[in-house]
């Protein structure tokens, strides 16, 4: 078992550096377009504020390539300002000398905000010298950024190394969730897989098998399978390459006594045109499951336990495409089951569909969730202390 910040004692006083992960959309003018992120690390937020420690947080923002004043985390400061009033400064920068001066004025109880991590390069890289600046800031650290668990950063894994640390609550449901949901799931367990790609969740669907009872495939990648099945798929995507290990999926699934449902109608283009068919021509590219499979697929969704869902069903970002993922997210959002919803794109589907507080657990990280749901562990969580 991981150590988590209730088995930090005696923390009153302590520098603490938090690592949150609040990498959140922002629009033209720097204001927070979804403050999720921010909202589910308030728990920890609080309970280490409670504890009268000086807070430390540092996160990254988007995908910068030095300094970018669109990328600044001044908005998140001032939104975590409306929770901790009179508590919070933003320090305009990441290392050095003025982030000293911040510290050294900082009273117990006090929380600063740094600025991105990745304005400096030497973040992404784990560089030893951006690991010993951060360490040298604090006395304990802790880690709460689920969304960047997966990856292997100065902020989340250098400095774990280096000092006393912990996870916080966001990271420790996270486990708990995912843990449950494949090694003890409720019955029956339907997962439900989309995206563009297949090779991004092979392994993902491997992993399943033995535990899901019936597994749903849309989106892009069901017609890499379709093609192993000897069905027409027209002009629509599909990864070649991948077209026999899809096959051996198949396979395996039917030898493990789970059923995998593909689209048995389509959403497609022919040329400008949107046809709604069950037969893809040579001349068609399908962009969505049709109705038929949307109601095969909700059938299946009414008789489940446990639901855990990855990847939209076709293009929802375009409205000629989105009805599939919509019947979905629906049935979803309907079901009495333990429902899991849990990669980049499919929890900004549910979120612009307006689904979010119908799913038991949306989960705050893209990659890191799909590591989880392929069986692997996360280097952030695993350089952890154990208990
Ligand atoms: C995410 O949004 O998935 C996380 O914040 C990780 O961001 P990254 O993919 O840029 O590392």
């Amino acid at each position: 078992m991981k150590r988590t910040i209730r088995d930090l004692k005696n923390i009153g006083g302590n520098k603490v550096l938090l690592r949150c992960d609040f990498n959140v959309p922002l629009d033209k003018y720097g204001d927070i377009l979804d403050a999720t992120r921010i909202l589910t690390s308030l728990p920890t937020i609080r309970y280490l504020n409670e504890q009268n420690c000086k807070l430390i947080i540092c996160s990254h923002l988007g995908r910068p390539k030095g300094y970018d004043k669109y990328l600044s985390l001044f908005p998140v400061a001032v939104c975590l300002m409306k929770y901790f009033p009179n508590k919070v400064r933003f320090c305009p920068k990441v290392t050095g000398p003025v982030v000293e001066k911040y510290i050294d004025e900082m009273k117990n109880g006090d929380i600063l905000v740094l600025e991105n991590l990745r304005f400096d390069p030497r973040e992404e890289e784990n560089d030893p010298s951006f690991v010993k600046e951060l360490a040298s800031y604090c006395d304990v650290y802790v880690d709460d950024a689920f969304g960047v668990a997966h990856r292997k950063h100065a902020s989340n894994y250098g400095v774990a190394l280096k000092k006393p640390n912990a996870i916080g609550f966001l990271i420790e449901k996270e486990l708990k969730v995912f843990e449950k949901a494949f090694q003890n799931p409720k019955k029956p367990f339907v997962a439900i897989f989309g995206g563009a790609k297949v090779k991004d969740k092979l392994l993902l669907i491997k992993n399943i098998i033995g535990k899901a009872d019936t597994v749903l495939i849309g989106g892009g990648m069901a017609y890499t399978f379709l093609l192993a099945e000897g069905i027409n798929i027209g002009k629509s995507i599909v990864d070649l390459d991948l077209v026999d290990e899809a096959k051996k999926i198949l396979s395996d699934a039917k030898n493990a006594n789970m059923k995998v449902l593909l689209p048995v109608d389509h959403v497609a283009l022919k040329g400008e045109k949107v046809v709604k068919t069950n037969f893809l021509d040579a001349d068609m590219v399908g962009l969505d499951i049709g109705k038929k499979t949307a109601k095969m697929f909700t059938e299946e969704i009414k008789k489940a336990g446990q639901i855990v869902w990855n990847g939209p069903l076709g293009k929802y970002e375009d409205k000629r495409f989105k009805n599939g993922t919509l019947q979905v997210a629906k049935a979803v959002a309907k079901s009495s089951a333990y429902s899991i919803v849990g990669g980049g794109d499919s929890v900004g589907a549910i979120n612009t569909l307006g689904f979010a507080d119908k799913i038991d657990h949306l989960s705050t990280g893209g990659g890191a969730s799909m590591k989880l749901m392929e069986g692997k562990t996360l280097p952030a969580v695993e350089v952890i202390d154990t208990l």
